[in-house]
């Protein structure tokens, strides 16, 4: 178990460049597993999900090597159709592999994902859409089973814009015969990757970024060679470090037509952007924070993976804030944590009200998940004194090579490995 050591109160300042987004490059490491030839995805973090993720392809049969910050990957003909059960405990987005397998192979296992540590998280919409596209799907003893030996196109309206169930349907119907609709599609960036990837790929889909998609199915799906777009949520986790430490940083990777409602929301609470280009965002922390409010909301709405993040900003707002967690019921863990360290907020339901102080004082704090780790890390940027955050592995998840990203622009921050207590 490794941990974090951060002495707090130094302003940051330079570059920061931000990875290759995570919650892309899981599902199109997917998608590749639809594809007779080799797939190479490019710009990709070296974050422990992407390492899972290839852990279950390999398991599944496929080769995937690294090559710099590419991702080689070929698939051959025998796969296996069922993924390993402690894979997919281990990382939600392993159900992604369903579409894919079922359409190529007919048929795929794959193990219920449990909740996680934000939430229950079923997957009810991903097999209301594989059902629609003919398949029979069933559990048994803690296990999926999908089988269908040629899915066909159909009209799926999602309850909800899910993100994973578009992903997963969309790659389902891109091999199944005639057309399919998605209405009520997740919208998202990452929709749009898979959408470009899959069309380099050889599918026909169109209509990724809106809420409606539209899959023309084909007979079968070659390589792709593909470059994958920055991480908005590390990008705006960077943007915060420079707010909550009075720093001026320049975010190579923020992407400001994926951050909209992040700018807007920082910019209403008194934090100096510049766009210097499309890609690259200056963001100076004047030293007075506005309390602002908001709620999570599926994209173009605020995005649910920086509300622990924006928590951690509200803390040292001059005034009270509100913000309520719409997308997840049990995603306010990091509350505890930053109470430990001087915080005066008060949940209600899911949502916390927050009461700035003048400053955080460091304190040992641990981390339940991985975007409450990035909030707790930004909270010992800005705090007085000393903070350890424990359970950095949790951390290691999304985030490339944070304390060396941090400390590269001033931060005085750590890597310490904790020898496992013999039990
Ligand atoms: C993706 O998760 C992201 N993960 C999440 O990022 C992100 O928070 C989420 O989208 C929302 O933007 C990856 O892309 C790997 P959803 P996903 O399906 O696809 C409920 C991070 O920190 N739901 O849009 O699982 C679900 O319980 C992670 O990087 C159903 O009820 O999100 C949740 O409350 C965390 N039934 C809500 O919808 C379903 O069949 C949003 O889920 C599917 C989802």
């Amino acid at each position: 178990m490794e941990r974090l050591v951060i002495r707090g109160g130094v302003p940051l300042k330079g570059r920061i460049h931000v990875s290759g987004a995570k919650n892309a490059v899981l599902k199109l490491m997917c998608a590749s597993l639809l594809s007779h030839e080799p797939c190479c995805i490019r710009n990709v973090p070296r974050i422990k999900d992407v390492a899972t993720m290839c852990d279950v392809l390999r398991s599944l049969g496929a080769r995937v090597d690294w090559r710099g910050s590419s991702l080689w990957i070929e698939v051959p003909d025998k796969l296996d159709y069922t993924a390993p059960h402690e894979l997919i405990k281990s990382m939600r987005a392993s159900i992604q592999v369903m579409g894919p397998l079922l359409v190529r192979l007919g048929k795929v296992r794959v193990s219920l994902p449990g909740g996680c540590a934000i939430g229950d998280r079923p997957i009810d919409m991903h097999l209301r859409g594989l059902r629609a596209l003919g398949a029979r799907v069933w559990e048994d003893q803690g296990y999926i089973y999908a089988q269908g030996e040629r899915l066909r196109g159909a009209e799926i309206h999602l309850d909800y814009p899910s993100v994973g169930a578009t992903e997963n349907l969309m790659m389902a119907a891109a091999l199944a015969k005639g057309k399919t609709t998605i209405q009520n599609a997740a919208m998202e960036p990452e929709i749009i990757e898979s959408q470009e990837f899959l069309n380099k790929m050889g599918a026909r889909i169109r209509g990724a970024g809106t809420n409606k998609i539209e899959i023309e199915g084909v007979e079968e799906l070659g390589g792709a060679d593909y470059q994958v777009i920055p991480d908005r949520v590390e990008a705006g986790s960077y943007m915060l470090a420079a707010a909550m430490t009075g720093g001026d940083l320049t975010i190579e990777g923020a992407v400001a037509d994926h951050l909209g409602a992040v700018i807007h929301k920082l910019l209403e609470a008194g934090v100096e952007l510049e766009c210097l280009d499309r890609e690259t965002i200056r963001v100076r922390g004047t030293g007075l924070i506005r309390p602002f409010h908001l709620r999570t909301r599926p994209y173009p709405g605020f995005p649910t993976d920086l509300q622990p993040q924006f928590v951690a900003l509200a803390t040292i707002a001059r005034g009270i804030s509100i913000i309520t967690e719409e997308i997840y019921n049990n995603r306010l863990k990091h509350v505890a944590e930053l109470r430990r360290m001087g915080a005066d907020i008060v949940v209600e339901g899911q949502t916390a009200i927050i009461r700035g102080v003048g400053r955080l004082s460091g304190a040992v704090v641990s981390v339940p998940d991985l975007r409450a780790g990035a909030a707790l890390v930004l909270a010992g940027l800005a705090a007085d004194g000393e903070t350890v955050v424990e359970d950095v592995g949790h951390i290691d998840r999304g985030y490339e090579g944070i304390e060396g990203k941090l400390a590269a622009v001033g931060a005085q921050i750590r890597r310490e490995g904790i020898e496992e207590r013999a039990c």
